[in-house]
């Protein structure tokens, strides 16, 4: 190995012997992105003065150096993972408006709580303060925090997680951010998890989807793909599709046209807006205060033929229930197979897959059982009180809810793993596809209904 010093011109060289170190070997955990490692036993060493035959400056580190982390950055890491189902301090370091309705809050580690790399595309759980539940909704200072699942907007080579949020009309926690949430605040969050995120090593193109406050994994993702772009030298050709009402509703334009402009032609991207206001001109101006947008109306088939060559690509959806149900029947109707079909939903439910119980559903999630109990007990054991079950009737936790428990939930359809109860006899089906990777013996009660066959459903609430 040689290490030149370009101020001085002198080289450190080295020799020994090398273990390489694949992918998965313990000493690579907490190594963000190390594909493998390498293990160097000196034999020899040797300062060779005034080699070089020219001086240089420091400018930058390459994008590649710094990657990966210190070896102290990867211990902080190896422990932080341990801690990654706890709630962990974050700090509001940013706070920029970025539509009408959508704003982004920029976290960081508070007290030393180190920051855990995730996939581009993943979400984050995050808890607002029970009091902010007790002044607004209730006079019950007992109440327990509300929990919401949010898509992390930034990139994971960035030094921050990113939440984007919409100020929803009745939405509790979105409120609570748009309307409570400052600089400085700590925010407790549970670390970036989720089944739906990209690869960027992937040779087949992606086409992004993304419909009003669905462009935030996009936006994700679309960094990420850039970013990796100049690390590796190699970009995934992206095309994505921006869906808004307007401009004024619109966000991240600017971000996600300057990514497709200096990606040489590896990434491009397009705004539909489905209710422009009047003043608000199609075309596809350059300059970048002039913003503008590419097509007027609702994402249909014939966009994506016009727009996009379509061939064996990958597509990732994301946006509201009817968005991505519209863009999954076109989609479909374009003949790609549900195996291409990569979704997210915010809300209760999510697409409902054309065929049913195969290994092909939208998500790659887990198959759907209609093997539901014809009627049951449920026992709900620390709460000491028992329902009676019919086939057809709610999801556990909407009958634990509707007996006045208060379960922790956050994205109610399978996917942050926050509503998990313990299983103490009996078992549970899903009615969705739920993504999270429950363990065995717990159920995500947000979709779990009781399973045929099981008399006494007994549940640790
Ligand atoms: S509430 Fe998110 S998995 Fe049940």
């Amino acid at each position: 190995m040689l290490f030149p010093d370009f101020d001085t011109g002198n080289v450190l060289m080295l020799t020994g012997s090398v273990e390489i170190l694949w992918d998965g070997h313990p000493e690579l955990e907490g190594f963000i992105g190390a594909d493998r490692g390498w293990k160097f036993n000196l034999t020899k060493g040797m300062w060779l003065k005034n080699l070089l035959p020219f001086s240089a400056k420091f400018d930058a580190y390459s994008p590649n150096t710094k990657m990966t982390g210190t070896w102290l950055e990867a211990d902080k890491n190896k422990q932080a993972k341990k801690l990654k189902h706890t709630w962990q301090p974050l700090k509001v370091t940013k706070i920029i408006k970025e539509s009408n309705v959508i704003t982004s809050f920029y976290l960081e580690g508070h007290n030393n709580t180190t920051l855990l790399p995730f996939k581009a595309g993943q979400h984050l759980t995050v808890q607002i303060p029970s009091k902010s539940r007790s002044n607004s909704n209730s006079n019950n200072s007992n109440s327990k925090p509300v929990i919401r699942t949010y898509t992390v907007s930034s990139s994971p080579h960035e030094l921050f997680y990113r939440l984007s949020i919409k100020k929803e009309l009745n939405g509790e926690v979105s409120n609570y951010f748009h309307n409570n949430v400052k600089v400085g605040d700590v925010i407790l969050a549970k670390y970036p998890q989720g089944q739906f995120f990209i690869d960027s090593t992937n040779t087949k193109p992606a086409v992004l989807i993304g419909g009003g406050i669905g462009i935030t994994p996009m936006i994700s993702m679309a960094k990420h793909i850039a970013n990796e772009g100049l690390r590796t030298r190699y970009t995934r050709p992206l095309h994505i599709f921006h869906s808004a009402k307007n401009k004024q509703q619109r966000a991240f334009y600017n971000e996600l046209k300057t990514l497709a402009d200096t990606s040489g032609g590896a990434i491009d991207y397009y705004s539909l807006l489905s209710q422009p206001e009047l003043d608000e001109k199609q075309g596809g101006g350059s300059n970048l205060k002039d913003e503008s947008f590419d097509l007027k109306g609702r994402i249909n088939a014939d966009v994506f033929r016009y727009y996009s060559p379509l061939d064996d690509y990958e597509f990732f959806l994301c946006g509201p229930d009817a968005f991505m149900q519209h863009v999954y029947n076109e989609l479909l109707l374009l003949g790609v197979q549900d195996k291409n079909i990569f979704a997210e939903a915010f809300g209760p439910s999510i697409i409902k897959p054309q065929v049913l119980n195969t290994n092909e559903a939208p998500n790659k999630s887990k198959e759907i059982s209609t093997e539901e109990a014809d009627n049951t007990v449920i026992k709900f054991s620390k709460s000491g009180f028992e329902q009676r079950w019919n086939k057809g009737d709610n999801t556990i936790l909407n009958v634990a809810e509707s007996h006045g428990l208060e379960p922790e939930f956050g994205c109610r359809n399978g996917s942050c793993g926050s509503c998990a109860v313990k299983i103490n006899a009996g078992a549970v089906v899903y009615r969705n596809n739920v993504s999270y990777p429950v363990e065995t013996g717990q159920a995500l009660i947000c979709c779990a209904v009781p399973a045929k066959g099981v008399e006494i459903l007994d549940l640790e609430l």
